[in-house]
Parts: C-alpha cells; structure tokens; sequence
C-alpha cells in the first residue's frame, strides 16, 4: 500500500514582475479568470484530489491570499439578509475547512526549489502534492487526481508532462521518456529550462507533481541552477538516484497563466465554458472577430 497524499504545496511568493503594473500592490495569484483567482483554481483540483492540509509559501505583498481563504463575516451576513444564497453557498464551498490551511513565508526570492523547502516543516515525513498555480487546467478529470490515480499504481514520484512545441522548451522544465503508457511511464531524466538542441523531449513539466519526502535532505543541499536560482528539477534529478519517478501525460487542458497570452487564452477558454455568460460573450467575440480587419485598415 502506498503512503496517502494529504498535504500540498502552493508555491505563491513570485513578484509576478511580466504582470505589473497590476501586481505593484496585488498578488498575481489573485488575478481572476473570469471570475475566480488563479490560485482558487489549483485549490479545487487539489481539494477534488483528497488533499486536506493546504500549504501555502508566500511573501511579502501576499497578505490578501490568506484573507481569500478565510470567512468574511460581513460579507456574508449582507448575502444572507439580500437573500443572495447562492453566491453565499459558493464562498462557503470554496473555503478549506478550519485548520487546514497554513502559510509560511520564502522570506528571499531564491527560486522554486527554495520555496518548496521552506514548507518543510509544515509537510513533515509524508508525501505531498506540489502545484505551481500559474497553470490551470481545464481537465474533466482534475490533474491531480489523475496524478493520484497513478501514484496509487505505482507510488514513488509523479509528474504531470504535456508536449509543447520544440521551440518553447526553453521555458520550461523538460523530461525524457522511458518505458511505459501514458497514463504513467518511466521517466529517465529531466532538465531545467534547456536550449531547444539540448532537451531530451519536448514533454514539459506542467507544474503538478506528487513527491516524496526525502526531497527536502537533497532541496537543503541545492546549489544554484538555470537563471541562478535553486531549482526543483535538480534536486528532483538527484532523487531519481534513489527513488523512482512516473510521468503522467494528462488528459485535458493546460493555460500558463504566468504568461499574458496564457492568462488572456484562459479567461476565454474559461468564459465560454460558463454556461451563465458563454452564449453572450461567444456574440461579443464574433463581432470583435468580424470587425477587426475594419478597425486595422482604419
Ligand atoms: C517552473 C518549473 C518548470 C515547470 C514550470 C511550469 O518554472 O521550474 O520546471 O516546467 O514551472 O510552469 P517557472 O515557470 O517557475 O519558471
């Protein structure tokens, strides 16, 4: 039997520089797509996937996060007194329960890995979820779950993969294929960030992973990696020494909200599949199609 997966990470201290001005005072996690912010996204997978304990790795400016995820009781007395029970249920579903979120602070900017090992203490000698809740999916089966669906099968490390074109690996982490389906296959190597003519694949590392706890002795010994920051994907490749690693090529979705392009493509992507708006807003987008060409030559 493999060890239960009841905690995850959410790595939420990044500046989100490539959003400013509009992350000067506010978190890029609290962007909405449509009409829910980005971090409230990877929370429901999570939540959809059995997590209980929600970890949160902040920084400075990232206050308000912790406020999204608390009862707002003036807010809701004015719900229930305008009679507005629906919006009222809806706050109250999306909220973990009491006691099962924490949040610690990265305190310096040190890259990904170092946010991870922050939480450490937090996530104790257990199994846990990471999710990087710049991407979002839209998936009739959560990622994460489909993650765990694997990890029930074979334990050990999971990373969710999806193939990009070959000239964008460089943007990403980067995995090589072994044996296997894809609903779970070895994975031989993995790399941070490489030039097109150095990946291995062109499978990219879709920011979920389940991992197990002996990443923090090797996150506590990481040396700086690509763009000088202290990775994950090392000390991920440094536990494949030890441990073995799944690659799960996902079905759904995925929009990196950590890019403009991403984030834009998401909040369509997201609108026209709300039932409450996707047929006026399907009418708005025709028109603004139809007339661009005009609004160009003009
Ligand atoms: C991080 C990871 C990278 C992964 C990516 C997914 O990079 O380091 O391996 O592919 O997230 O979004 P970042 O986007 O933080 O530069």
């Amino acid at each position: 039997m493999v060890r239960r997966v009841r905690t995850a990470v959410f790595p939420v201290a990044g500046l989100g520089t490539r959003f400013l001005p509009a992350t000067k005072a506010m978190p890029k996690e609290m962007l909405t797509v449509v009409d829910r912010p980005v971090i409230q996204y990877a929370v429901d997978e999570a939540r959809e996937a059995g997590i209980e304990h929600f970890v949160f790795v902040t920084g400075r400016n990232k206050g308000v996060i912790e406020d999204h995820f608390d009862r707002q009781f003036e807010l809701e007395s004015t719900l229930e007194a305008r009679g507005k029970t629906k919006a009222l249920e809806e706050l109250r579903r999306d909220l973990p329960r009491a006691g099962q979120t924490s949040f610690t602070r990265q305190q310096e900017p040190l890259g990904l890995g170092h946010a991870v090992w922050c939480a450490r203490d937090l996530v104790g000698r257990e199994p846990f979820a990471l999710l990087l809740p710049d991407m979002i999916f839209q998936a009739k089966t959560g990622v994460l779950k489909q993650m765990m669906d694997a990890y029930e099968e074979t334990g050990g490390n999971i990373i969710a993969v999806e193939e990009v074109d070959p000239q964008a690996v460089s943007s990403y982490g980067i995995v090589a294929r072994g044996e296997g389906p894809d609903h779970g296959f070895s994975i031989t190597g993995m790399v941070e960030k490489p030039k097109p003519e150095d990946a291995p694949s062109n499978l990219i590392i879709s920011g979920r992973y389940i991992l197990q706890p002996e990443i923090f002795m090797l996150l506590s010994e990481q040396t700086v990696g690509a763009g000088g920051e202290i990775q994950i994907t090392d000390a991920m490749r440094h536990l494949m020494d030890l441990q073995h690693f799944t690659g799960v090529k996902y079905s759904g979705r995925s929009f990196d909200c950590g890019s403009k392009i991403g984030f834009l493509t998401a909040n369509v992507a997201f609108a026209l599949d709300r039932p409450d708006i996707s047929e006026d807003f399907m009418a708005e987008l025709r028109t603004m199609t139809e007339e661009l060409p005009i609004s160009i030559e003009a």
